[in-house]
Order: C-alpha cells, then sequence, then structure tokens
C-alpha cells in the first residue's frame, strides 16, 4: 500500500489519476479549503466522483442553550460569517483538540462550483436512535450535524 502524508491544498498525485477522492470529516479542518478542492478536481479522471463529508454548518454556527432534550439551539455568531472554533475532546485519558472553521454552506458548494465540479447528492445523515445514550441526548437528533457530498467531474 502506497500512503502518502501531504497538505490537501498541494496533493502529490499526477492529474487526471484517481476515480475516486474521499474526504472525511477534513475540509472544514483545512484552512486553505478552496485551494484543496481545486486539487482534488485536478486529480480525478473526468467523469470520477468527490466523496466528502463535513461537520454540517448549522452544527458549527450555534450551541444548545443546555444539555436537555428541548434545549434551544442558538446562533449566536453570524450564519454567512466565516469563523474559527475549537473543541477539545477527552478519551480514556487522552485529550486532542481540533481545530476548525465554521463556513457557510454556499462557500463549500463555490469551491465545488469554481473546481469545475457538479455537486450529485446530498445527504443530512441522522443520529440514529441506538446513538442516544440518554433522553437528553434527543436533542442531537433534532438538527443535522454532518453534511454529505458527492460530485463529479464531468
Ligand atoms: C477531524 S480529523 C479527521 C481525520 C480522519 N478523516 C477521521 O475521520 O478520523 C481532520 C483531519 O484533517 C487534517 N488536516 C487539516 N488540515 C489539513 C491540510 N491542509 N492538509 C491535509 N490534512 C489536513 C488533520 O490533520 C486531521 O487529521
Amino acid at each position: 500500500m502506497d500512503i502518502r502524508l501531504a497538505d490537501a491544498a498541494s496533493i502529490p498525485l499526477d492529474d487526471e489519476c484517481a476515480d475516486l477522492v474521499v474526504a472525511f470529516m477534513s475540509l472544514h479542518d483545512v484552512d486553505a479549503m478552496p485551494a484543496a478542492i481545486k486539487e482534488v478536481a485536478r486529480i480525478l479522471v473526468p467523469g470520477g466522483r468527490f466523496c466528502l463529508a463535513i461537520v454540517h454548518p448549522i452544527n458549527s454556527s450555534g450551541r444548545f442553550e443546555a444539555s436537555t432534550a428541548d434545549a434551544r439551539f442558538v446562533i449566536s455568531e453570524d450564519y454567512l460569517r466565516p469563523f474559527r472554533y475549537s473543541e477539545t475532546e477527552e478519551r480514556d485519558g487522552l485529550s486532542m483538540t481540533f481545530h476548525s472553521q465554521h463556513r457557510p454552506i454556499e462557500a463549500y458548494f463555490v469551491a465545488l462550483e469554481e473546481a469545475g465540479l457538479l455537486v450529485e447528492t446530498l445527504r443530512e445523515p441522522s443520529v440514529p436512535d441506538q446513538a442516544i445514550m440518554s433522553p437528553a441526548g434527543r436533542r442531537w437528533q433534532r438538527l443535522p450535524l454532518f453534511l454529505h457530498l458527492r460530485a463529479r467531474r464531468p
């Protein structure tokens, strides 16, 4: 297996060498997101597909006011204005901080459009019942946490 570590805005692969590119939960963490999507278009063969999953812009735009099932979800920043945010996750004594950017959904569509990629499908997957661990956790089923897109290079 050939594994390479590189900046998504400068992918060390030839033009038109891939028939599928997957960016799973990463583009909202990539500073140069439009340049990364241009790179995707460059390495795809005509007819090739690009699948991406990001934190849904509705999710990154706001916060629940409380940890109850019926808590209000409040957008306190401007949805249309990109901003940076960080979140630290702790698990099994390990801590990891993710530095991300909220962007309106249009920013991703404009980047795909400018790269010449056509969106074929969009999904807003809901959290399945089996992932809800308490009644209060039902709040996470009230809005899309993630956005899935599939685009095609014509
Ligand atoms: C939330 S993590 C997701 C990682 C993995 N896809 C997963 O689902 O577990 C986001 C990843 O994006 C990577 N990333 C951020 N900016 C990048 C860039 N400019 N080029 C390549 N990777 C980048 C980070 O290093 C991190 O590994």
